[in-house]
């Protein structure tokens, strides 16, 4: 299995996913600073991913405390997470991630200053292990809503690479491979930063899962021609009432969808829910530099000066989720009720 993101010996090692596929090498971060703009750039994106690397970084910045008592410790890791906090806005398990790490803190307090910077490395790692667990369940459950022969749309990659191992569009997939039926993929390039063309192609094909990559524009073709079964994607955050932040693009797949009467299904784990929201008007879009639209491979595509707009996610309104498929069961229309009751197993 891809190792996405590992917590060695004093560092966090993550498989650099801006020059994937033509390259493969790692990138190692030393600091909690280092995992911020690990994040930041990319090397490691994809909800989960990032949400595991933040665990990781708030570990890394736990060691380089030096302090003997509790209170001084904590207001000192508060505030280094706060860059970490900042690197990118929409993907709830990054905030997720680092809450979880500051309440392990307080509720370790009476422990020493090196058993805490202990707890805390192995609590990072647990967080790391219970993802690629999340993933398989996730797998397990959305499996029986595909059905043996189909072709399959994804979008962005929602894969071992957004995850700790395995992924969650790209998990439910695996977990219908394994389960033996015979199912295609059409992979959306993803443009701007290219996440299905780079990524799903490269995860799909090293474990033999048939996958043709297709630009963002031509999946209404393959719908309208009836050459998709159903559509799985992952998400950076879905509010209470299921709205779905995904990669840019999703939207537009998703009401095309809907046109054609394929089924639209969202694979996330309890932690990318933001119970907190009321809708997806509150989920706060990352806008990212008007450059990554402007050119490919570092060649500029278009007149020096033009204006250009890049909001990186974009949010698909509940009414056209046919089932948000999670880490404890899948939930259906109303999701104001279905996502409340899973988040409260
Ligand atoms: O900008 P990215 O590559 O971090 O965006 C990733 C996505 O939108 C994924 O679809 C989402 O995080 C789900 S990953 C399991």
């Amino acid at each position: 299995m891809i190792k996405t993101v590992e917590y060695l010996d004093g560092i966090v090692r993550m498989i650099d996913q801006t020059r994937l596929p033509l390259e493969e090498v790692f990138v190692d971060c030393a600091t909690i600073n280092d995992v911020a703009n690990a994040i930041k750039t990319m090397v490691v994106r994809g909800a989960p991913a990032i949400g595991v690397s933040a665990a990781m970084g708030v570990s890394l910045g736990a060691e380089s405390i030096q302090a003997d008592r509790f209170e001084s410790f904590y207001s000192e890791l508060e505030k280094k997470c706060l860059p970490l906090a900042k690197s990118r806005p929409t993907a709830v398990n990054l905030a997720w991630g680092i809450e979880r790490m500051k309440r392990v803190a307080r509720e370790s307090k009476s422990l020493t200053i090196p058993e805490l910077k202990k707890r805390l490395k192995q609590e990072a790692i647990n967080i790391c292990k219970e993802d690629i667990e999340c993933n398989m369940a996730m797998g397990n459950f959305g499996q029986t809503l595909i059905k043996d022969g189909s072709t399959v749309l994804t979008h962005c990659n929602a894969g071992a690479l957004a995850t700790a191992g395995f992924g969650t569009a790209l998990g439910v997939i695996r977990a219908a491979v394994n389960a033996g039926k015979k199912i295609d993929v059409l992979a959306d390039e993803t443009r701007p930063f290219l996440q299905g063309a780079r990524l799903t192609v490269w995860e799909l094909m090293q474990d033999n899962i048939p996958v043709k990559l297709i630009t963002d524009n031509m999946s209404g073709f393959f719908m309208r021609n009836k050459q998709v079964d159903a559509v799985v994607v992952g998400a950076d955050r879905i509010a209470s009432n299921g709205d779905v932040a995904n990669k840019i693009g999703t939207y537009m797949v998703a009401v095309m969808a809907q046109k054609h009467n394929i089924p639209f299904y969202v694979a996330a784990p309890i932690s990318t829910l933001d119970l907190s929201l009321s809708s997806g008007d509150e989920i706060p879009i990352e806008q990212r530099s008007g450059d990554e639209v402007a050119c490919l491979n570092n060649k500029r595509i278009t007149p020096e000066g033009a204006k250009i707009a890049h909001p990186a996610f974009d949010i698909t309104p509940n009414d056209l989720v046919t089932a948000i498929i999670t880490d404890r069961g899948i939930a259906q229309q109303s999701y104001s009720t279905s996502l409340k009751k899973l988040a409260e197993q």
